[in-house]
């Protein structure tokens, strides 16, 4: 298969484009700038500019792709954040995906893979969920189900076949926000919240792209949430994470004091649960995590962590 690529210079992409030419794919990656395009070679695709905001600089990268990926997003990486700061990561959701869809077609691309959040969608009470859940209401992920409803519709406009993958939370040792709080932990200087109960549903950035493959050879429409085969606690996984690094258990503050110093849309994300499971994703594609738990998963994470000497530790 030929496979166009968005975002396969990041954390995920670059995962996604490797697993592609490992299977034999010929992977065209849109690349901002010669560090981007050079990386590209290296993970063994062909680099093409294009701006993802314009469809008619995409559609000729396109030509002659079987499927394209949106695998872009801009999160930001600060740890006190404010809805602003995602006003492009925002756009990459709509605009982004409005221009993959439009190129797609004109370049008669006949499938197309797309990027969204688990927790775009669920109960207000935390209780588990599937793909039917209603939305959730926040302006948080206001423009997350927009991109999602603009890749339905205009995927069907088009009669491109649309796969919407929802992620769990994304960890991986190269990963902006895992090592963020890795670095944290061991410096005791991430809270747990309130009792910590959250319930959050998580997968490997390796097994994030792992889906990405089985969609992309498979083309169909539909939504799948993609996460491991438990979900974790937050005040126990930090606790874990902790332990595992040699730092001192993490202290607890109370949400009020969190919302203090972390400011409401942290504290937001660290008390919300969003249970989900993949039980869709595997009857439909046979698909199975290589991490089935984070247990698992962050072995593999601190043994990176250890050949590379992070945390560095503070004197
Ligand atoms: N479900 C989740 O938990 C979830 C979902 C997504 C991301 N994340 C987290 O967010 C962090 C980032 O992961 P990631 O791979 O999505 O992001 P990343 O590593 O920051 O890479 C983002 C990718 O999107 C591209 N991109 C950004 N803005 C673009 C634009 N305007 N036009 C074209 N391309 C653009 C980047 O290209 P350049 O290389 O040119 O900048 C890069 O290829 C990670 O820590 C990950 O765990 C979490």
């Amino acid at each position: 298969m030929r496979v166009f690529v968005a975002g396969g210079t990041g954390v995920i992409g670059r995962r996604i484009v490797r697993q592609l030419v490992g299977r034999g794919h010929e992977v065209v990656g849109l690349a901002r700038g010669a560090d981007k395009q050079d990386l590209i070679r290296r993970l063994g695709g062909t680099p093409v500019g294009g701006d993802l905001f314009d469809a008619a600089s995409l559609a000729p990268a396109m030509a002659g792709c079987d499927v394209a990926v949106r695998a872009a997003t801009s999160i930001p990486t600060k740890s006190r954040t404010r809805r602003s700061d995602f006003a492009m990561n925002d756009r990459i959701r709509t605009e982004g995906t409005r221009a993959m869809l439009r190129a797609a077609s004109d370049a008669r691309v006949p499938a197309y893979v797309h990027e969204s959040i688990v927790w775009a969608v669920g109960p207000p009470d935390g209780t588990p969920f599937d793909e039917d859940a209603p939305p959730r209401p926040g302006a948080d992920v206001r423009a997350t189900l927009a991109g999602e409803r603009i890749a339905r519709e205009e995927g069907a406009r088009h009669g491109i076949d649309t796969a919407i993958l929802r992620c769990g939370t994304i960890y991986s040792a190269d990963a902006a926000h895992t090592r963020t709080i890795g670095e944290r932990l061991a410096r005791r200087a991430l809270p747990v919240i309130g009792d910590g109960s959250a319930l959050w549903s998580m997968i490997h950035a390796d097994d994030v792209a792992g889906a990405f493959v089985t969609a992309t050879e498979r083309p169909r429409s539909g939504v799948w949430h993609i996460v491991d085969d438990r979900p974790a606690r937050v005040g126990e996984l930090f606790e874990d994470l902790a332990r595992r690094l040699g730092a001192a258990p993490p202290r607890r503050v109370p949400t009020w004091l969190a919302m203090l110093i972390g400011g409401s849309l942290t504290v937001q994300i660290l008390t919300t649960s969003f249970p989900t499971s993949s039980a869709r994703f595997r009857r439909d594609f046979g698909w199975r995590p290589r991490f089935p738990t984070t247990r698992e998963g962050l072995d593999q994470v601190l043994d990176a962590w250890r050949e590379e000497g992070f945390p560095r530790r503070r004197r």
